[in-house]
């Protein structure tokens, strides 16, 4: 079984880690960082979509299913579409975790980072509307913290990382917040600057930051299953192919720093 991974760049890889460390994933892995287009967020959405068909039908094409659309903007753009085009493919697709937040909030509201895209898309407006928490929701787009993630030089960017998130977060009463959603794949990459702002900006801030890595991969273990009780044959030992979009040296190193494994093979896929 071969399981596939999109992303525009290193964001899918945080669900990629939930999957592997904490769900146990173990099959062959094939993930495809769009590293020639990211970030996704901000650009025109015609563009986007043709870049996400393409990169989809290229992971159908080499034999994979499932595939985990681990980007909330590709999601949100296309996954109607693609599950339309291809019904025989299990499609997992990522969502902001408002329901997450939801479930467990006590009379504060949820703050949720995405991108651009994510956030003026319909499908994140119906799932709230579908909550009907419409008058505690605030949405924000945070598109830089994609920029600083895929940055060669992100390790060394603390303080600028953090004076971003700090900008953000002081639009805003914290105190009035039980939840931050972080509505896009690449942000979880950055929990802990978000943690440190907010313990700069007040200590005894308590508000929980969650994202949809774990609902995810629950989910994509739970298809995998149910693929192995089907057929039993389809059990492969595990084995990570990443593929880039361009040429990038950097994703590399950051691909096996942000999974914590060395043996991971690396592709190019030129258009
Ligand atoms: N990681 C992505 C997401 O979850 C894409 C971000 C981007 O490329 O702008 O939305």
């Amino acid at each position: 079984m071969r399981v596939g991974f999109y992303d525009s760049g290193l964001g899918g890889l945080t669900v990629l880690k939930e999957a592997i460390e904490n769900e146990g994933l173990s099959q062959e892995i094939y993930y495809l960082g769009d590293t020639k287009n990211t970030p996704y967020g901000t650009k025109d959405e015609e563009f986007v979509k043709g870049v996400i068909r393409e990169n989809v039908e290229y992971l159908v094409n080499i034999g994979c299913n499932p595939i985990v659309i681990a980007c909330n903007t590709a999601t949100s753009l296309c996954i109607n579409e693609l599950r339309e085009k291809y019904k025989d493919i299990i499609l997992i697709g990522t969502e902001p975790a408002v329901k997450v937040a939801a479930d467990s909030k006590i009379n504060k509201k949820i703050l949720v980072l995405a991108t651009s895209i994510t956030v003026n898309q319909e499908k994140l407006h119906s799932l709230i509307n579908k909550l009907n928490i419409e008058d505690e929701v605030e949405l924000c787009p945070a598109d830089k913290l994609v920029t600083f993630a895929e940055n060669v030089n992100c390790n060394s960017m603390t303080k600028e990382i953090n004076n971003y998130i700090k900008s953000i977060l002081l639009k805003y009463n914290l105190n009035d917040f039980s939840h931050i959603v972080l509505g896009c794949t690449h942000f979880p990459l950055f929990r802990n600057n978000f943690k440190s702002v907010i313990n700069e900006i007040n200590p005894k801030i308590e508000i929980s930051i969650v994202d949809g890595a774990k609902g995810i991969s629950k989910n994509l273990i739970r298809y995998i299953d149910k693929i192995k009780e089907r057929d039993s044959n389809n059990i492969c030992k595990k084995n990570i192919t990443v593929i880039t979009t361009s040429e990038n040296k950097q994703f590399v190193l950051r691909t096996r720093q942000i999974l914590n494994i060395d043996e991971i093979n690396f592709q190019t896929k030129l258009h």
